[in-house]
Parts: C-alpha cells; structure tokens; sequence
C-alpha cells in the first residue's frame, strides 16, 4: 500500500531522516518504534508531506506522492492523527468529527461512519455536544482518531495514541486501533508503548537516530533481545 524508499529528511543542519527504507502493506497493522527523537513523527509528517523529503520515494498504491501537496494526499485516503491530542477544543466533539470529514461529499456514508465510530468509542456518542477542550485526556486522544477516521482513509497513521493515557486507556485504544484493522483499514502506528503497539502488529521497524535498525514481525521484535533491553524494559 505505501512504499519509502531511500528517504532523506533535514530540518536545517539536522539531517533527521537518513535514507530509509520500509513497507506498509495493505490491511496489515506495521509499527515504528524508536526513542525521543528518533524521527518517527517526521517519517509521518513526511509521508503526508508536512515536511519535505530532501531525496528518496514515497510511493501509496504505486502512484509516486513526494511533489503532492498534503490535501491532494489526505484525498487520495491517506491520514494521519498528529501527537499530542491536536483537537480543536473551542469546537464540539460533532464539530470535530465533521471537519475530519471535510473533504467527503457523500453524506449517507459520513453518517454511517460516524455511527460505526461511535459504536467503537462509546464515550464519544454520549459528548457530542460537549466542546472538546472540555474532555478529559484519554477522551481528547479518541476523538483525535475518530476524527482521523472520518475521512475513511485507506491508510491510517497514528502518532503515539496511547501518550500519556492510564494503562486501562491504553489498552482501550490498542485494541480499538485492532478493530480498525479489521475493518481493512491499513494502519501505520508509531508507539512509545513498545510492548502493547508490538503485540497487534503485522510488521515493526525500530528507528534509531534517523535510521532502521532492526525489522521483523510484531512477535520476532518482542523476543529481540535489543529490543527487549531497549524498548521493553527488561
Ligand atoms: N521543526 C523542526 N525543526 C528542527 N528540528 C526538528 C523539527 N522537528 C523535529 N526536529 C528534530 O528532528 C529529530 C527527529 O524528531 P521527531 O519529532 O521526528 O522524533 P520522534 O521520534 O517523533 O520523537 P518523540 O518520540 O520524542 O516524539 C529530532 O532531533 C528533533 O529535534
Ligand atoms: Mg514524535
């Protein structure tokens, strides 16, 4: 579904991103994990063309989508839930969810998704009129990706969707992020939470200072003995 290949990221001076290379395939959950500043949200910031790729390919459904701008990504189905609870927070939780719809015209499937969403995230139907500077943390992250989702994007990307969540949030939204996938939406997830993030994972990459250094399946990653020193704490 996406493809990087030999991508070069610099902010400045600061070459964030060193020629990586990684797959998303379709339908399957993959995962980055990497320490602060790593570069794993500009990986996504990247991909949706937020920051500019100095060199290499990105590549969604074999179309080439370096020079695209980001809207013309987010309507080819590409999303992405940012760090850090970017809701807007003078709007209602209804408010939010329409503008992740924005770029839909059909109404019928909006509504749909929005009831299927709020089938996953019960406290959300119960607040839609609450303004969503007003929700708790853990309520503030799932809006966050509902929002994400009411693009109904072909490939989801969430930057750290458990930070700073209560480990029964965590698992909360783990497993929401498990359901999404079974519904064939192909997910691109970025986690601090190494253990919980590798445990539904298809495919893990570890990020080191701008560069991968270790790839595998979500199991092979947690019995990797780096990764379980590293990231695992143990
Ligand atoms: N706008 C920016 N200007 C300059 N340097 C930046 C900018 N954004 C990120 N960086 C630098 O690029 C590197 C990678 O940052 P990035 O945010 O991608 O890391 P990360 O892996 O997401 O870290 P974290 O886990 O803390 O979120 C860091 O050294 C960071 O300081
Ligand atoms: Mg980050």
């Amino acid at each position: 579904m996406l493809k990087v290949e030999g991508m070069n990221v610099f902010y400045g001076g600061i070459h964030a991103l060193k020629g990586i290379t990684f797959e998303v395939p379709k339908g399957k959950i993959t995962t980055l994990i990497g320490a602060n500043g790593a570069g794993k949200s500009t990986t996504l910031r990247a991909i949706c063309s937020l920051v500019k790729c100095k060199s290499g390919k990105i590549l969604f459904q074999d179309k080439e989508i370096n020079n695209l701008s980001t809207d013309q990504i987010v309507k080819m189905g590409v999303s992405m839930v940012p760090e850090g609870r970017k809701i807007f927070p003078n709007l209602t939780v209804q408010e939010n969810l329409n503008l992740g719809a924005f770029a839909r015209e059909d109404k019928e499937g909006i509504a749909q998704d929005q009831d299927l969403f709020c089938e996953l995230f019960p406290r959300l139907r119960e607040r839609l009129w609450q303004k969503g500077g007003t929700l708790s943390g853990g309520e503030q992250q799932m809006l966050a990706v509902a929002r994400g989702l009411m693009s109904r994007p072909k490939l989801l990307m969430l930057d750290e969707p458990s930070l700073g969540l209560a480990p029964l949030l965590v698992q909360e939204i783990i497993g929401v992020i498990q359901k999404i996938s079974k519904e064939g939406i192909t997910i691109l997830l970025v986690e601090q939470n190494a253990f919980a993030a590798l445990k539904i994972s298809d495919y893990a990459y570890v990020l080191e200072t701008g560069c991968l250094v270790l790839k595998g399946s979500g199991a092979e990653l947690l019995n990797d003995e780096k990764v379980k020193k590293a990231y695992l704490g143990e």
